[in-house]
């Protein structure tokens, strides 16, 4: 593995805030290709990308106030703009499913898990190329309705909202701790 992967992955860290300038068209493309290289058994590229930006994020931000309001449909008008604003918080979010599905020989999970993989990959990536990320979940990735307004299929399952941008601030590198969850056997 090249020094350079190695140090991105080792003091990577969540941005704490994320604003203009955003990855262009272009190199949204390379991020996504970035993701779908995620390792994949059987190569079933069990990935779903829905990209928000500019206007559409609002897509996203409806579907979170429609989720507030079927939990409490006695919420106000404040909590409601609360759930919309939530989208705007970075210029580009990438909502990132897996469609995995009941396979002969690749169990669900593994599905499931090179789709993790691949947001990982589209977060390392994407720090190369000089942005912030937070991956993020929240009721709204478990709800059917913001899955519709996505186009996701209903059986598809939402695992991140990538939030991309210019980092204005970065969370402190955690130390990847090891002892205590590692057997030498
Ligand atoms: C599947 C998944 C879902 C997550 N959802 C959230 C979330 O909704 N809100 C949040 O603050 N952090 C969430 N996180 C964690 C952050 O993305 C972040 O990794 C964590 O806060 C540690 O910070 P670091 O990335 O700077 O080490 C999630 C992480 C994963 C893997």
């Amino acid at each position: 593995m090249a020094t350079e992967v190695l140090e991105a992955i080792l003091n990577r860290s969540s941005a704490t805030r994320l604003v203009e300038p955003a990855p262009d068209r272009a190199q949204l493309e390379t991020l996504l290709r970035a993701a779908a290289r995620a390792p994949d058994h059987g190569r079933l590229a069990p990935w779903r990308f829905a990209v928000l930006q500019g206007e559409s994020r609002r897509i996203l931000g409806d579907a979170m106030a429609e989720v507030a309001r079927a939990r409490a449909p006695e919420v106000g008008a404040e909590v409601l703009d609360g759930e919309r604003r939530k989208a705007l918080r970075a210029p580009v979010i990438v909502a990132v499913a897996a469609a995995a599905r009941p396979h002969p020989k690749i169990p669900e999970v593994e599905q499931v898990a090179a789709v993790a993989a691949g947001i990982e990959n589209l977060i390392l990536a994407a720090g190369q190329l000089g942005f912030g990320t937070m991956w993020k979940t929240g009721a709204a990735a478990y709800s059917p309705i913001v899955k519709r307004a996505l186009g996701f299929d209903e059986a598809d399952q939402i695992l991140g909202f990538v939030y991309l941008g210019t980092a204005a601030g970065l969370a402190p590198v955690r130390n990847a701790e090891i002892d205590g969850v590692t057997r030498w056997l």
